[in-house]
């Protein structure tokens, strides 16, 4: 034993210094990782509860449907029949729940252009227009129905 440890006090300081670092790593790391990390897999089991907690902003168009029923059958019968009623009239879930909070109607000149708008990268078939060339300044809801769009 004496024989083979004889020259072995570089290795013991090697040893030390992989102990402190393994204490230290240990110690920063119950520091630093949150308490709930891991509880139910790999992030913080917490982080459930806080998004649980946050504010629900869009009502979902079933919600629209029972109030709107008249607009869900306009819809229908056009090309915006699979576009949800929060897509174009934004977060309504406050409305939904009190509908004296009005939303207000969206800009067509806007919110038309935001799909609509001619990109060589959108797919060929998808309608498409050059909002400068094709209305010359006037809102797109003057000739077009946004909730039943025709050509
Ligand atoms: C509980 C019933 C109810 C629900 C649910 C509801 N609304 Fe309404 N909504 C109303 C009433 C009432 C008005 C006011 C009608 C009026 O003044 O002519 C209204 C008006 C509107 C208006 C028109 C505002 C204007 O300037 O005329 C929009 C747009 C609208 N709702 C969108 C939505 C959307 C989108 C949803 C689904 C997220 C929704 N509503 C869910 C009852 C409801
Ligand atoms: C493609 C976009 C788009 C979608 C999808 C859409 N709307 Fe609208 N909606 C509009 C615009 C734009 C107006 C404003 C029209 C105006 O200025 O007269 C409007 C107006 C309204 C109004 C006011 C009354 C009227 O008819 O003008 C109500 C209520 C309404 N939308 C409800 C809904 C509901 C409910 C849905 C889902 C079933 C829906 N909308 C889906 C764009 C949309
Ligand atoms: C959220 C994206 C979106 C918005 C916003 C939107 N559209 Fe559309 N629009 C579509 C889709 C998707 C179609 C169907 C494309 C298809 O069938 O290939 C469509 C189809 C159309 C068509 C073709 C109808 C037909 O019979 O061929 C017209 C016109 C149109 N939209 C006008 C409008 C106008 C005007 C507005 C603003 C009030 C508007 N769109 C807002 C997505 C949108
Ligand atoms: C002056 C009336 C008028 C206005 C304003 C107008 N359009 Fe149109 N739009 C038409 C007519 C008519 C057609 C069918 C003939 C054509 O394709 O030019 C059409 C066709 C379309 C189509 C279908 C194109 C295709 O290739 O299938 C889309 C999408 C469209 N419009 C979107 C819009 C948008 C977005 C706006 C607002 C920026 C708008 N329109 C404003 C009259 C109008």
């Amino acid at each position: 034993m004496r024989i083979t440890f004889k020259d072995a006090a570089h290795l013991i300081r090697l040893v030390i210094v992989v102990l402190i670092a393994m204490a230290a790593f240990a110690g920063l790391r119950s520091l630093m990782v949150p308490e709930s990390f891991g509880q139910y897999g790999h992030y913080r089991g917490n982080a459930l509860e806080e998004i649980r907690a946050k504010p629900v902003s869009f009502a979902g168009r079933q919600a629209c449907a029972e109030c709107h029923d008249a607009v869900v059958e306009a819809k229908k019968a056009g090309k915006h029949v699979n576009i949800g009623c929060e897509a174009c009239h934004g977060a309504q879930a406050k409305h939904a729940e009190d509908p004296s909070l009005k939303p207000t109607k969206p800009d067509t000149a806007v919110l038309c252009a935001r799909c609509h708008e001619k990109n060589s990268a959108k797919p060929h078939g998808f309608p498409q227009v050059a909002t400068k060339d094709h209305n010359t300044g006037m809102a797109c809801g003057d000739c077009h129905q946004p909730h039943q769009p025709k050509l």
